[in-house]
C-alpha cells in the first residue's frame, strides 16, 4: 500500500528541527505543584483514605504539614468534618492534575536539602522576605529591584515562570498578613517594606518540613536489594567524582568492580566481566563507606542509580518511627499514611502490592541523589572557593565557574598524581548541575552528541535504543530505512530518531510534549546537513486523540521504533493502542526492551496477542522484536 509521505509530516504545532532554536534542555516547568493542586491532591488523598478506613488522620482539605501541626486536637475537627460529610464529598469531585514533584528535578535536587525536608515553597518565602530586608532605601523596594536582588544572589533558583508566579503569589500573601507593607502603588507595582513580625506558629514550634519531599531519599536508602549496571555507575561516577575521569579511563572502574567482587563487597547479578549489573552486598539501610575512595565512589553510585526505588510500608514506618522518638507514634504513622496517599494522588508514587499502610510503594520518578545529599556525614561542603578557570570533563571548552558549595574528597586528592590533579575538576564540583552530560556515539560512520538530563527518564539514553541503533546500523541490507516513513514513539533524547535520519529515514521522533525541547536539540544537532530528510518532532502522549491529531489514513508509517517504551508505568494499555494504531497492514514496528517488572511480561504477551511477532535479536538482557498488523496476514492469506 502506498505511504503518503507528504501527510506523514507531524501535527503543525511542532517545528521541525532544523528551524527549532537549538538549546539546552530546560529543567521542568512544573518541578512541583501549585499549592492548588497540592490542595486538590490533598482533599484526593482524604478521600482516599477515607475508603472504609477509620481515617480520623485524614482531613481531605488541609495539607499535611498543618495538620501535623496542629495535632491531635485538631484530629478530633477534622473527624467532625468528615462525619457531615460536606467536605469530603466536595473533594471526591476535585480534579487533580498530576505534576512532577520537586525531588524528581536535577536542580531542585540541589536547592532541597532533602536531609531536612525542606520545601520549595518555605524557600520562596524566606527569599522573599530576605530580598525587601537587604534595601536600605526608607521609600521601600520595588517588585523589579526585588526579583533583580534574587536572580543575582540565587542565580541556581532559575527563575523561570514557575517561580516568578509563586515569588508574586507569596508577595500578595504577605501583603494580605501584613507580614509585608505596601508602601505606595497597587498590586505589585508601587514599593514595600517589611510588615510585622508573622505570629509563631502553633506550639510555638518549627513548621515541619514536608515528609513527601524526604521520602525519596528514604527509599533510597531503604530500597533493597541496592543494585545498578556498569553503564549507570560510569555515568554517576562521572558526573559525580570527574577526579577519577573514568570517562578516559574505564579500565580503572572495571578492576574496581571485579575487585570488588572478589572481595565480596559486591555480587555481580548479570552480565559478565565489567559489563553487567552490580548488587551491592550488606548494604543495610545505610551502606558503609570504608576501603577505597573510589570503592566508596562505587557504592554511593548504586545505592544513588539503583532503580527502581522501591520500599514497603513498613519498614518506612520503622524508619519513622525510630528517627522521631519525640513525636507521639499514632501522628507520625498518620502522616505517613496521609502523605503516601497524597503521593499516590499526585502521581509521585505508586502503590505497588497492597493497600493504604501495608504493601509496598515505588518512587514514580527518577532519583538520583549527589553523594552529598545522599552521606551528607561524608562528603561534607567546604567554604567558598574564588572563581577560577578550569576544563570540564564533558567538553573542552574553557569555563569559568562559581565554586559554590565546592566538596571535596582530601583522601583521594592524596593519591592523585599532582600532574593530573593540576587539569582536573575538583573532586565534588556541582558541575552536573549546572549542564547536563554529553555522550557521544558513533553509528553510521557518524559521531553523535546527545545532551542528557537525568530530571526525567526521556532526558536519558536506555539499554533498549542502543540495541536498536546497533542493530539497524549492523542490518541496514535487511531493513533499509532510505526514503522510508520512519516514526518513532517514546524518543526521549532522540538517538535512535537520529540514527534512522541517518541512515536515510524520513523521520519523525515523538514523545510527550514537555520533553521535546532536548529531543529537537539534540536531534537538530545531529542531523543538520547530514541526512536526506530533515527528521521532525512531534509531541504523541500514547493514547490520546490519535485518531484526532494522527488519523490513520494519513498518516502511514514503513517503520514504527519504539526503544525502552515499556517500564513501570500507568500507560502501558494506551503504549499497545498507539502501537496498534500505528502499525498498520504495510508497517513493521521494531521494538526494542528489556525485562525489568511483572507488568512487562504481562505487556509482551498482549504484544504478541495483538501482532504477528518475532525475536531479530537479543543483546543481554534486551530484546528486539519484529511486529506486523494481523490485519495484513488476514489480507494476505
Ligand atoms: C525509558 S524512556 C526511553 C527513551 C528512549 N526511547 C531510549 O530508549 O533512550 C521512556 C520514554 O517514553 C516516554 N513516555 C513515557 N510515557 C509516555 C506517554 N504516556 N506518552 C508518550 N511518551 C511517553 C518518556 O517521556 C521517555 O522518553
Amino acid at each position: 500500500m502506498p505511504i503518503r509521505r507528504a501527510a506523514a509530516t507531524p501535527p503543525a504545532q511542532e517545528k521541525a528541527p532544523s528551524a527549532a532554536e537549538e538549546r539546552e534542555p530546560e529543567a521542568s516547568d512544573e518541578e512541583s505543584p501549585s499549592p492548588d493542586e497540592e490542595q486538590a491532591a490533598s482533599s484526593a488523598a482524604g478521600a482516599e483514605d477515607g475508603e472504609g478506613e477509620n481515617s480520623g488522620d485524614a482531613h481531605p482539605d488541609k495539607n499535611e504539614d498543618d495538620a501535623e501541626e496542629e495535632g491531635a486536637e485538631d484530629e478530633k475537627k477534622d473527624e467532625k468534618e468528615l462525619k457531615d460529610g460536606y467536605k469530603y464529598e466536595k473533594s471526591k469531585t476535585k480534579k487533580v492534575k498530576r505534576t512532577i514533584p520537586a525531588w524528581a528535578s536535577v536542580t531542585a535536587s540541589k536547592n532541597i536539602p532533602v536531609t531536612n525536608y525542606a520545601g520549595t515553597q518555605c524557600r520562596v518565602d524566606s527569599v522573599l522576605i530576605e530580598a525587601i530586608m537587604s534595601s536600605k532605601d526608607k521609600a521601600g523596594i520595588s517588585f523589579q529591584s526585588l526579583m533583580k536582588y534574587i536572580l543575582k544572589k540565587y542565580p541556581n533558583m532559575e527563575l523561570d515562570k514557575k517561580k516568578k508566579f509563586l515569588i508574586k503569589k507569596a508577595m500578595k500573601k504577605h501583603v494580605e498578613k501584613g507580614t509585608v507593607k505596601q508602601l505606595k502603588g497597587k498590586g505589585l507595582s508601587g514599593r514595600f517594606a517589611i510588615g510585622k513580625k508573622p505570629p509563631p506558629s502553633k506550639k510555638g514550634r518549627q513548621k515541619q518540613e514536608s515528609l513527601g519531599d524526604a521520602l525519596p531519599l528514604i527509599f533510597t536508602r531503604l530500597c533493597e536489594p541496592k543494585e545498578a549496571s556498569y553503564t549507570l555507575i560510569k555515568k554517576y561516577l562521572k558526573q559525580h567524582f570527574p577526579n577519577f575521569n573514568i570517562e578516559n579511563r574505564p579500565d580503572v572502574l572495571k578492576t574496581a568492580l571485579g575487585k570488588a567482587v572478589e572481595k565480596g563487597h559486591l555480587e555481580q547479578v548479570t552480565g559478565k566481566g565489567a559489563q553487567g549489573t552490580f548488587q551491592l552486598k550488606h548494604s543495610g539501610k545505610d551502606a558503609q563507606l570504608k576501603g577505597s575512595t573510589l570503592e566508596d565512589a562505587i557504592t554511593v553510585a548504586i545505592v544513588a542509580m539503583n532503580e527502581p526505588k522501591t520500599c514497603s510500608a513498613t519498614s518506612l514506618r520503622k524508619y519513622l518511627i525510630d528517627s522521631n522518638k519525640d513525636v507521639k507514634e499514632h501522628l507520625v504513622v498518620a502522616n505517613l499514611k496521609r502523605t503516601l496517599t497524597k503521593c499516590k494522588v499526585l502521581g509521585w508514587m505508586k502503590q505497588l502490592t497492597g493497600h493504604g499502610l501495608s504493601g509496598t510503594y515505588g518512587l514514580s520518578f527518577p532519583y538520583y541523589p549527589s553523594p552529598k545529599i545522599l552521606y551528607p556525614d561524608n562528603f561534607k561542603e567546604l567554604p567558598k572557593k574564588p572563581t577560577r578557570r578550569r576544563h570540564t570533563a564533558d567538553s573542552s571548552d574553557e569555563e569559568e565557574e562559581e565554586e559554590d558549595g565546592v566538596e571535596e574528597n582530601k583522601k583521594t586528592e592524596k593519591e592523585e598524581p599532582a600532574a593530573e590533579k593540576q587539569h582536573k575538576p575538583s573532586l565534588w564540583s556541582p558541575c552536573f548541575y549546572s549542564r547536563a552530560g554529553k555522550e557521544v556515539y558513533s553509528y553510521v560512520g557518524e559521531k553523535i552528541t546527545i545532551n542528557e538530563g537525568l530530571d526525567s527518564y526521556a532526558g536519558m539514553i536506555w539499554p533498549a535504543a542502543l540495541a536498536l541503533c546497533h542493530y539497524l546500523d549492523t542490518h541496514q541490507d535487511r531493513w533499509s530505512l532510505v526514503d522510508k516513513a520512519v516514526l518513532e514513539i517514546g524518543a526521549g533524547t532522540g538517538l535512535l530518531s537520529i540514527v534512522a535520519a541517518l541512515l536515510g529515514g524520513w523521520v519523525t521522533a515523538t514523545d510527550l510534549p514537555e520533553v521535546l525541547s532536548n529531543t529537537r536539540a539534540n536531534l537538530s544537532r545531529n542531523t543538520r546537513g547530514r541526512c536526506r530528510h530533515t527528521p521532525q518532532v512531534a509531541a504523541l502522549t500514547w493514547g490520546q486523540d490519535l485518531e484526532h491529531t494522527y488519523p490513520s489514513s494519513v498518516y502511514r508509517y514503513d517503520y514504527v521504533l519504539a526503544a525502552d517504551v515499556v517500564y513501570h508505568h500507568d500507560f502501558l494499555d494506551e503504549l499497545l493502542v498507539t502501537m496498534k494504531h500505528f502499525c498498520r497492514p504495510g508497517t513493521t514496528l521494531l521494538w526494542a526492551n528489556k525485562v525489568r517488572f511483572g507488568s512487562d511480561l504481562v505487556f509482551t504477551e498482549n504484544f504478541h496477542k495483538a501482532f504477528n511477532t518475532s525475536v531479530l535479536a537479543e543483546d543481554g538482557e534486551v530484546k528486539i522484536f519484529m511486529a506486523t498488523s494481523r490485519e495484513g496476514s488476514k489480507e494476505t492469506d
